[in-house]
């Protein structure tokens, strides 16, 4: 590997460990879990691996081949973010202290499989870097603590008021299973791929447009819901907390449904999203349990539709993006994968038809978009273990 390579050429030896955390792709579940709703979810073949050694005076050092610059602090002295791509490590290192006394750092390089933006690389690199800084510390975390911790770090340290879909579908995902995870009280389910359902392979579209969503509108739209359901809760008469305590799962359907044209029209949408999602997730979950991937696809196409239209994201090459997979032959569903801020879309595909698919989506978009010749690609992937059962 490239980052094994790159350890040796820096530091004249090999490293001694290496750690790997997988992407992961939510074919129906957008922008539910923040507001404690359900989520479907799969982790793929790709990821994020680290190769690292460790530094017994505690102090870490990590080099990205995505990113300039070397990164430095020590375990016991994490301070403020510095604005860079290594403040989701210091958020790593800031979580896990917490819990456990830290005393070995480590030197580290980091070596992503594929363009950033979608597939949950932040999740992915808290992780990662979790499982290294614990392995020299001699650290062993549950699953549930893992997937906390690497929340923990990305909501309260970075600062991005995600939810808990990214960590939980690249920790406990299984190859050929759906994770259907309740986001409420975490309970989970693997759906197994049952064998009457046709063969499927993971489409990969970079846009060319790679993100972060530390700057994107990303909190502004988990906000926009939230402030929904609180005026939701007091058009009800129905008592209600604090507002960053407020969310849609505590809000029946029936309460939006009486209310919802009360509601400025933003947060109308938003909420739209939120409930239609949540009835989406349960209709695919039940799909996939029966075999019939058409109708989980299908169902993936109409997550799509809601966050371009009632969650509003997706810039306008993703959005092309997503029609010109509406209408292509062999793709059976697909969204622009994870927030939509930008980076890519995923989509459920016939393997038999996999040339064509690639030929016909990449003719069209570039027809569109010429500028981003050499910026645009395309991965086949498929489905994959989580870290809790690698
Ligand atoms: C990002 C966040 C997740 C989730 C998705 C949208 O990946 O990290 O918590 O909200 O967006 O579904």
């Amino acid at each position: 590997m490239q980052c094994e390579e790159k350890f040796a050429e820096i530091y004249g030896r090999d490293p001694e460990g290496m750690s790997f955390s997988p992407y992961r792709i939510c074919p129906i579940g957008a922008h539910s879990d923040h507001n404690l709703g359900k989520i479907t979810g799969l982790a793929i073949d790709k990821g994020i691996h680290i190769a690292f050694r460790p530094k017994q005076n505690g102090v870490i050092e990590m080099v990205s081949l995505q990113f300039p610059k070397r990164a430095q602090w020590h375990i016991r002295e994490v301070t403020e973010k510095a604005g860079d791509w290594a403040d989701y490590l210091r958020g790593a290192t800031w979580a896990l202290s917490k819990l456990y006394p830290l005393s070995v750092g480590l030197c580290g390089v980091i070596e992503g499989s594929l363009p950033i933006g979608g597939l949950s690389s932040s999740a992915a690199v808290i992780l990662a870097f979790l499982d290294a800084l614990c392995k020299v510390n001699r650290i062993r975390l549950a699953p549930m603590e893992l997937i906390q911790v690497a929340y923990d770090a990305e909501k309260n340290y970075v600062g991005v008021n995600v939810g808990t879909l990214d960590q939980s579908c690249e920790v406990l995902s299984q190859k050929d299973h759906l994770l259907y995870l309740d986001c409420k009280d975490n309970r989970f389910e693997l759906i197994p791929q049952s064998p009457n359902m046709k063969p499927y392979k993971i489409a990969i579209f970079f846009s060319g447009l790679e993100h972060s969503l530390a700057g994107s509108k990303y909190n502004m739209r988990v906000d926009e819901l939230r402030s929904g359901v609180y005026a939701l809760q007091a058009f009800s008469g129905a008592e209600y907390g604090k507002f960053n305590q407020a969310n849609a799962r505590d809000v029946p359907f029936s309460v939006y449904q009486a209310y919802k044209d009360k509601l400025p029209v933003q947060w109308m949408r938003r909420c739209e999203h939120w409930y239609t999602e949540f009835q989406r997730v349960e209709a695919g979950a039940e799909a996939w349990r029966r075999g019939d991937l058409e109708t989980y696809g299908k169902l993936s196409f109409e997550s799509g539709w809601s966050s371009i239209h009632n969650w509003e994201s997706g810039a306008p090459e993703q959005i092309r993006l997503y029609e010109i997979m509406r209408e292509t032959d062999g793709i059976y569903g697909g969204r622009f994968s994870g927030a939509g801020f930008k980076g890519c879309c995923m989509a459920l595909i016939d393997p038999d038809k996999a040339d064509s698919i690639r030929e016909s989506v990449e003719r069209a978009y570039l027809t569109s978009y010429p500028e981003m010749k050499g910026r645009y690609s395309f991965h086949l992937c498929v489905s994959a273990d989580g870290i809790a059962n690698q």
